[in-house]
């Protein structure tokens, strides 16, 4: 398959075609119809990320018309349903979204709101990112796995997810995860006279570096599972400071130069309790 193109979709207004009355019943116009700075911000940022998923659903339909999608920490399910308004409705009326989120009340109301809406393809199920990899309600193959914000380590939950259920392509923009930056505290109260700890010895930079290095791991563990992958912004960082988009493309099977690449990495930095985390029994059979 090939690669995912650049967005085209750039501003915080609704998308060509967008429904006035959806974005109104997900709060994101008001009721005179007005954006407020929250909502324009959330806007956009959903509507860029859409400019990256469009291609892939593309390509996805290439081959087949019942894709599936599954979003992860959907939240209130803002890019589930206007991916469904703008474009799977009336091109992949055949496609499925699931939006799983840990929250019973957000799952809900976003039912609710699909039923008022008459989206039919969509479904919400009430379930953590990790006990989704297992949950019979959800197909065994899934077709494109996003996850936008999704707290902590919810976004490795989904990458694991998307790695059982072989996902072609996924599109995360991770939350702040602070499970690296724990264990990377942990060794600065160790005696590590290594210096490039002193990449994470101050505070500001044990969360920054934290947050990096797991989106490092993240790409390196995509790509030692034989995804391509690209690392880019979301939006401008006035916008959000969560803002690292990676795209990973399934490509082949498991690659063994990744694997020894992201364990010589993790013990670079003194962590191999995080080998759990980023590694599989499949990786080590590959390596
Ligand atoms: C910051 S919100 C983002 C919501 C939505 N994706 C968006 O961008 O508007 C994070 C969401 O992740 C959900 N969440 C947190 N931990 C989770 C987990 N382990 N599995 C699934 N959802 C989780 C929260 O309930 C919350 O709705």
């Amino acid at each position: 398959m090939k690669t995912p193109n650049a967005p085209s979709l750039q501003n915080s207004e609704p998308l060509p075609g967008q429904s006035t009355a959806l974005l109104q019943a997900l709060h994101l116009l008001t009721r005179e119809g007005k954006l407020n700075q929250d909502s324009s911000r959330k806007l956009k940022q959903v509507k860029h990320l859409i400019g990256f998923i469009k291609p892939l659903v593309d390509i996805l339909l290439e081959h087949k018309q019942d894709i599936t999608i599954v979003d992860h920490g959907a939240g209130k399910s803002y890019l589930g349903f206007l991916l469904v308004d703008y474009y799977l409705k009336e091109h992949a009326p055949l496609a499925r979204v699931y939006g799983v989120d840990i929250r019973a009340d957000l799952v809900e109301s976003a039912r609710a709101l699909a039923q008022q809406a008459g989206f039919k393809q969509m479904q919400f199920l009430a379930l953590s990112a990790k006990e989704a990899i297992e949950s019979p309600d959800l197909p065994t193959q899934v077709d494109l796995v996003t996850a936008l914000h999704a707290c902590d380590t919810a976004t490795d939950d989904a990458i694991a997810f998307g790695l059982s259920h072989h996902a072609q392509f996924m599109v995360l923009v991770p939350c702040c995860q602070a499970e690296v930056a724990r264990a990377l505290r942990q060794t600065k109260q160790s005696d590590r006279d290594d210096p490039i700890s002193e990449l994470w010895r101050h505070p500001i930079h044990t969360r920054e570096f934290g947050s990096q290095l797991t989106n490092t791991l993240r790409s390196l563990q995509l790509e030692a599972h034989g995804y391509q992958v690209t690392v880019t912004e979301l939006v401008g960082w006035e916008h959000s400071m969560k803002n690292e988009l990676i795209v990973a493309s399934r490509k082949g099977p498991p690659r063994p130069a990744a694997i020894k690449r992201l364990n010589d990495l993790i013990d670079r930095v003194g962590l191999p309790a995080l080998k759990e985390r980023f590694f599989s029994p499949e990786m080590n059979q590959a390596s």
